[in-house]
């Protein structure tokens, strides 16, 4: 089986964020507003040293966690061992990379840049160490940033006080900053949606490729933990609430499939790229008897391949808890984008310049500081009453839709809705093969009923 079942990424994930929660409760202070995302650009000028170089057992390569100090000194085991990240590139040799290679006329996926540039380092060879190797996969590098600069600087002692300004130097010093969200979001993208560099195209996925979904927070549950969120990583500053996690994760989401829309939803030549659309404009089944909300009409001429604007959309419910007028602002930005890619090339530019002042606009109305309890409370809602009103097309969007709503119900004081209450939504997300719009649209509609009778 190539792809694990939503139903088995979630309950793991639950499962990670109930352990998360208790460390979490011992700590203090988010370093939530001052961490706004400055557009990072992710690959550095720093040379790529290889995994090796991390590996020694004095330095990431012990064979079990220390208990005390500022890092567990195991990363390189559990990245080896358990982390899919290690055997990225490998996989590319396997029986299912052959059959998808072959079905696009590639001879060896394992010598395609269209799949390296998402299954291993692709670093280029002047920038390569010693010990760089290829076969590393997803080496350490990939996400925490040529080492070149910092290798010798790097690590304090275990039980440095000053590790806070320690990081910050690292930091100065090409090492990437993993604990923001924001920056964390648009790297973990850059493969699990894609960016304009790299794509998992619609032949990719015609081939056999899976289909590429993420959700940050939900996302790093999964991924093997290779740190702590103790009380030091506090001290550092360094920690996030899942909450943060998500909205930052969906503002990046907002933003990196806008320009994944710009770049590919309207044809060069005689197609746009399908995979930026929504999958079930086109694959579902013929039915004459189908109900399609009458918002959807409006906005396109029945018939139309609709792009998958799904992280716009959520974006634009969760800003009403703070500024109605930019949502609205958002919301007729978001239709002028849809009927834009309908029109033509100037008209979608127009329109995605226009979308994208206004994310800026949202990012810092929504991140410059924490939400609070009710307005998780009221995005609850929000996300409810959009799933309630049938604007949830594609499975793509009732996932995220779900991953929200699960993942703002972990928080206990947003008590009106309990996560057993998903369990219906629920149901119906575990079969993505039978999705059935209309079913979704009434669980949620009897969800929405039982949180808000209460
Ligand atoms: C835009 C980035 C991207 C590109 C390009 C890409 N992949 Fe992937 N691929 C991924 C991601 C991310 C996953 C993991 C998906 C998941 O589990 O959510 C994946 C998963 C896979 C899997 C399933 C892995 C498993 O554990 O079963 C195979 C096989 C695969 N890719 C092969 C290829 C091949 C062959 C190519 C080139 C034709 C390619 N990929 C191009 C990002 C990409
Ligand atoms: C797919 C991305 C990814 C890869 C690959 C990866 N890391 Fe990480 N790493 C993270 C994230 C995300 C965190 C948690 C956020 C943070 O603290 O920076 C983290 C945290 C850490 C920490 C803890 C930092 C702290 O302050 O507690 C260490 C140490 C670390 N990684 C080392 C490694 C080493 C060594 C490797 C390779 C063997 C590796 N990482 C591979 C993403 C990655
Ligand atoms: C350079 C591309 C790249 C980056 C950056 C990246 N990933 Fe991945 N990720 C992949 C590929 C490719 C796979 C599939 C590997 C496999 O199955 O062998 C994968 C697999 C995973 C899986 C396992 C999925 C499953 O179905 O079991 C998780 C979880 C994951 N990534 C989370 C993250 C997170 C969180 C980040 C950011 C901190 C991140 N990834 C950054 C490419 C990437
Ligand atoms: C504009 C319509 C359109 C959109 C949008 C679209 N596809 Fe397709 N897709 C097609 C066509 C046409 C084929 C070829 C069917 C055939 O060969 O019989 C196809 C084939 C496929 C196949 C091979 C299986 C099959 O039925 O032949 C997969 C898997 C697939 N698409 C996945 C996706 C995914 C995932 C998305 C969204 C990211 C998507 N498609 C979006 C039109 C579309």
């Amino acid at each position: 089986m190539i792809n694990a079942s939503l139903a088995t990424l979630i309950r793991i994930s639950q499962l990670v964020h109930l352990v998360v929660v208790v460390t979490l409760s011992l700590g203090v202070v988010s370093a939530f507003a001052t961490e706004m995302s400055s557009g990072n650009d992710i690959h550095s000028e720093a040379k790529h040293l290889g995994v090796a170089s991390c590996a020694n057992s004095v330095c990431h390569g012990r064979a079990v966690a220390v208990e005390h100090g500022n890092i567990m000194q195991n990363e390189y085991r559990t990245w080896a061992k358990y982390d899919h990240h290690s055997r990225a590139y490998a996989i590319l040799k396997n029986a299912d990379s052959k059959r998808i290679a072959a079905n696009m006329g590639i001879s060896d996926p394992t010598k395609e840049p269209a799949c390296l540039a998402c299954h291993a380092d692709t670093t280029p060879a002047n920038l390569q160490g010693e010990k760089f190797q290829i076969s590393d996969g997803i080496g350490c590098e990939v996400c925490h940033g040529g080492a070149e600069k910092w290798i010798d600087s790097h690590y304090g002692n275990n039980t440095n006080a000053d590790a806070a300004a320690l990081h910050q130097a690292n930091l100065k010093n090409g090492l990437l900053p993993t604990e923001n969200p924001s920056f964390t979001a648009t790297l973990c993208q850059s493969c699990h949606l894609g960016n304009t560099n790299q794509l998992a195209n619609h032949e990719m996925m015609a081939a056999g490729h899976p289909r590429l979904r993420f959700e940050l927070d939900t996302w790093l549950a999964l991924m093997p933990a290779h740190h702590r969120e103790d009380a030091d990583y506090h001290q550092r500053g360094k920690a996030s609430s899942a909450s943060a996690r998500w909205l930052e994760g969906r503002m990046q989401a907002a933003q990196d499939s806008l320009k994944l829309l710009e770049k590919h939803s309207m044809p060069d030549g005689l197609f746009p790229e399908l995979a930026v659309f929504d999958c079930h404009s086109c694959h579902r089944p013929m039915d004459t008897q189908i109900q399609r909300p009458l918002e959807d009409k409006k906005l396109l001429p029945a018939g139309s391949v609709r792009i998958n604007d799904n992280a716009l959309r959520t974006l634009a419910t969760v800003v009403t808890v703070r500024d109605q007028t930019l949502a609205k602002e958002l919301s007729d930005a978001i239709r002028q984008l849809n009927q834009a890619t309908v029109a033509s090339k100037e008209a979608l530019q127009a329109s995605s310049r226009n979308l994208a002042t206004l994310l800026k606009k949202s990012e810092h109305t929504m991140l410059t500081s924490p939400l609070s309890n009710s307005e998780q409370q009221a995005i609850t809602t929000a996300l409810l009453k959009q799933g309630a009103s049938g604007d949830v097309r594609d499975y793509a969007d009732a996932e995220q839709l779900f991953l929200g709503l699960q993942l703002l119900s972990a928080n206990k004081s947003n008590s009106k809705v309990s996560a057993k209450r998903y369990d219906d939504i629920f149901a119906i997300l575990n079969d993505e093969q039978n999705y059935t719009p209309s079913k979704f649209k009434a669980a949620v509609q009897k969800t929405l009923k039982a949180a808000t009778e209460k």
